[in-house]
């Protein structure tokens, strides 16, 4: 069963582990357990401060640096600094060049048309493979697209919250869409109809959930520190949900929206 998802020029593993709050000892602990049971796509971020703790993790690990996928962001504060913050992100992570590098938040238009212009340098320089946006509308993508060869849109997404509009317009585009808050962190636990489906399949709710999100080929990167979990949300490529179950599942959307900080753009 299919494990990553091919776009241009590249492929992401489907399942990557979110690493917001794993910092410190007990960070780089869950880090090393997720590549020793298979992981290979890890999602971090300059402003959860741990890329010190997933570059150490992926030495320790053994993992060859080709084999790791390794996604980090900017966040807008350095969008008008944007060379030296990804040279200070690679620094920390201890690696030559980052698979993804996102802008994190959008910001003013003048900000963000220059940093979409600095990733062109990114790109030149190779300080990464790809490069992309996190949390940007349709509105603001049609805009970015044109500056800079954004690969996709990392954006809250699980059962409670549709984005059928913009996964439309993603796919249209040739772009992906990477899913954070898959699990709704945590909110999704107890829903009957998740568990119903899952004890056909000897699966948990959490896994069906992300079963359902990569079987729409939108790659998904669950957060865990606990050992168990993080292996049981990479067990989900034995099994594949009906098209009837699929769809009883989108219709578990109810407008949850977790992720909503006073500088969300408006969201489609
Ligand atoms: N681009 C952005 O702006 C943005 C915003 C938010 C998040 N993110 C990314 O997305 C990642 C995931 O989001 P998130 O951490 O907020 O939420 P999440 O992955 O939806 O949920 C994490 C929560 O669910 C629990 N959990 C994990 N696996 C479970 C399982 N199998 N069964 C039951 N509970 C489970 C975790 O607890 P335990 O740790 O105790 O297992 C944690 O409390 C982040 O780590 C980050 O990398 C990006």
């Amino acid at each position: 069963m299919k494990r990553s998802l091919a776009f241009p020029g590249g492929q992401i593993p489907l399942i990557g582990l979110g690493t917001y709050k794993l910092n410190g000892r007990d960070g780089q602990k869950a880090i090393e357990a997720a590549l020793e049971c298979g992981y290979r796509h890890i999602d971090t971020a300059r402003m959860y401060e741990n890329e010190r703790e997933v570059g150490a993790a992926l030495r320790t690990s053994g993992i060859s640096r080709e084999e790791a996928f390794v996604t980090t962001k900017i966040w807008p504060s350095d969008f008008r600094k944007v060379i030296s913050a990804t040279e200070d992100s690679l620094r920390n992570l201890g690696t030559d060049y980052a698979d993804l590098l996102l802008l994190h938040w959008p910001t003013d238009t003048d900000a963000i048309k220059k940093a979409a212009e600095d990733l062109n340098e990114v790109i030149h320089k190779g300080y990464a493979k790809f490069v992309g946006v996190s949390n940007f509308n349709i509105e603001l993508i049609d805009m970015v697209k044109d500056i800079a060869p954004i690969r996709c849109d990392q954006v809250e997404y699980h059962p409670f919250l549709s984005q059928e509009k913009l996964l439309g317009y993603l796919r249209s585009n040739d772009l992906f869409m990477t899913a954070y808050r898959p699990l709704a962190q945590g909110k999704l636990e107890g829903n009957s109809l998740l568990a119903e489906i899952g004890e056909k399949y000897g699966k948990t709710d959490a896994q069906v959930a992300l079963r359902w999100i990569v079987q729409q080929d939108v790659v998904a990167i669950p957060k865990s520190a606990s050992p168990e979990r993080i292996r049981a949300n990479i067990d989900i490529f034995d099994f594949e949900l009906l098209p009837a179950e699929m769809e009883a599942i989108s219709g578990l959307r109810n407008g949850t929206r977790l992720t909503t900080p006073e500088w969300s753009p408006k969201w489609d």
